[in-house]
């Protein structure tokens, strides 16, 4: 089983790309990341572009979209909304429809003490719009830098709900699979 992981920050030092590193770390023994390096390198979305040929970084993302059995997604909040790369990836997606039924985990990790729940609930209404079943309960992290440390997810608490969202994102998975 294999979730395709976008990280919305292009920050080399993000706690967004720090709680990917750890879901790598937390994801149950039968399933994998397989993580999007640099969403960055997506060119801004246009749909004449889009109607003549996809470039080659919005083909990729798209058929590791398509090869995905979910999707996990953490980005921080900019200005009350999601951050601009992540967006724009998805607006690459939408078309494409290789995100269709897929299940999605949330993560959103800010510095303040909400965690980004106003960008976790705009990405949740995006995702749904995509036809993407996101799951109930999504993570979000507030107060990230007490709880990163030198890249790398410290705070236990935190660590135990992110494998608790991971197994949600398996199940989720393990079922449509089923259907
Ligand atoms: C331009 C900008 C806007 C931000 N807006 C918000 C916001 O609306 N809500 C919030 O909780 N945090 C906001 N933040 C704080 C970010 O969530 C915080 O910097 C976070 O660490 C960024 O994620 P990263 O560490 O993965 O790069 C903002 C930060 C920047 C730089």
């Amino acid at each position: 089983m294999e979730f395709l992981a976008m990280c919305g920050s292009l920050r080399a030092e993000s706690f967004n790309g720090a709680v990917i590193r750890a879901a790598a770390e937390l994801c149950p023994p039968a399933a994998r990341l397989d993580v999007v390096a640099d969403l960055g390198k997506l060119p801004f979305f246009n749909q004449d572009v889009e109607l003549q040929a996809a470039p080659p970084e919005v083909r990729d993302l798209r058929e590791r979209c398509a090869e995905a059995d979910g999707l996990f997604i953490a980005s921080p909040e900019y200005a009350r909304g999601t951050s601009g790369v992540l967006k724009n990836a998805l607006e690459w997606l939408v078309g494409s429809g290789k995100q269709v039924g897929k299940p999605v985990a949330l993560v959103t990790a800010s510095t303040s003490p909400q965690g980004g729940d106003r960008a976790q609930a705009w990405l949740a209404e995006t995702l749904t719009m995509m036809g993407t079943v996101v799951l109930p309960e999504g993570l979000r992290i507030g107060l990230a830098a007490a709880k990163i440390t030198e890249g790398r997810l410290v705070h236990e608490a935190t660590r135990v709900e992110l494998r608790a969202l991971l197994s949600e994102l398996a199940l989720a998975a393990r079922e449509n699979k089923a259907d």
